[in-house]
């Protein structure tokens, strides 16, 4: 359904970010992109959602297909209108208007009818009834994990039939994360929605998905079948923080992963107000 084939990206024209990535995500399929921070998952799901452009990213070399078509000149909207849906790093929900009013926000492409929104809106609260519990609220003023389903959420508003899904995991708790993996799960099994997930949380991301992609440094180190990945010594040292060595790995992220989530935080208010 997606493919990138040899795919080079850059920001300003000299920022390399992706030095040849080729991945597929096959119709109905959860497929997740795994890396530390820095790796090119963003950019990833940013060329595959139009978005690259808005901040001066561009492709340098390489294909992408959807649905068989060339989308490298796409424009987020209509790839939104052709059931491409990216739900952003960082959860950016619109924190002034009311989680209902986000959720009508995610139809704006589409302008269903009255009728019809309302069937949409009760098919989400169905999915997420957290989000029905909260529709008055404001959504500046929901949990990081409600706000994740709401971001969530807006994008199945658009009828889309793949997801692209930046980080969901991220300063959630881990009950949330695995609430919000199993919605997933469960969009993807009784919907057929489609997921591309990128992920820092790799034990949860290979569990969830079908097939993986380890990206290093803007390249795809390792690929495969997840649950096969999730065996392999060199994935469950370097990824999982099992083995010899991890400890050092993992403290090494998280103090790269504060920094980072604390920059984008502050990226997210300035776009949000
Ligand atoms: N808007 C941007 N402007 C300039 N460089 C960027 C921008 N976004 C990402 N990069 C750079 O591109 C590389 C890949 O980043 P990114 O795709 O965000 O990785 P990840 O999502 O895996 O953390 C990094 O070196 C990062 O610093
Ligand atoms: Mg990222």
């Amino acid at each position: 359904m997606l493919s990138l084939q040899d795919v080079h990206a850059a920001y300003d024209g000299i920022i390399v970010a992706l030095r040849g990535v080729s991945l597929e995500v096959p119709r109905g399929a959860i497929v997740t992109l795994l890396g530390g921070n820095g790796a090119g998952k963003t950019t990833t799901l940013k060329i595959a959602s139009g978005l690259l452009a808005a901040e001066r990213g561009a492709l340098s070399a390489g294909r992408v297909e959807y649905q068989g078509r060339d989308i490298a000149r796409h424009s987020a909207r209509d790839l939104v209108k052709a059931g491409l849906a990216q739900v952003l790093e960082g959860r950016h929900v619109f924190p002034h208007f009311s989680v209902e009013d986000n959720l009508i926000a995610g139809t704006l492409v589409r302008r269903p009818h009255r009728r019809q929104l309302e069937q949409q809106l009760e098919g989400i609260y169905q999915r997420f009834p957290r989000l029905k519990e909260r529709r008055r609220s404001l959504a500046g003023f929901t949990s990081g994990g409600e706000q994740q389903m709401l971001a969530i959420g807006r994008a199945l508003m658009s009828e889309p039939k793949l997801v692209l899904l930046d980080e969901p995991s991220m300063g959630l708790a881990p009950l949330m994360v695995e609430e919000i993996f199993e919605i997933m799960k469960a969009l993807n099994a009784e919907q057929g929605i489609g997921f591309l997930l990128a992920e820092q949380n790799a034990t949860l991301a290979l569990r969830y998905s079908d097939f993986g992609y380890v990206l290093e440094n803007g390249q795809v180190a390792i690929s495969g079948k997840s649950a096969d990945l999730a065996a392999r010594d060199d994935v469950r040292e370097l990824y999982l923080g099992v083995g010899r060595g991890a400890a050092a790995v993992r403290s090494a992220k998280s103090a790269r992963s504060r920094r980072v989530a604390a920059r984008q935080s502050i990226a997210s208010h300035s776009l949000d107000t």
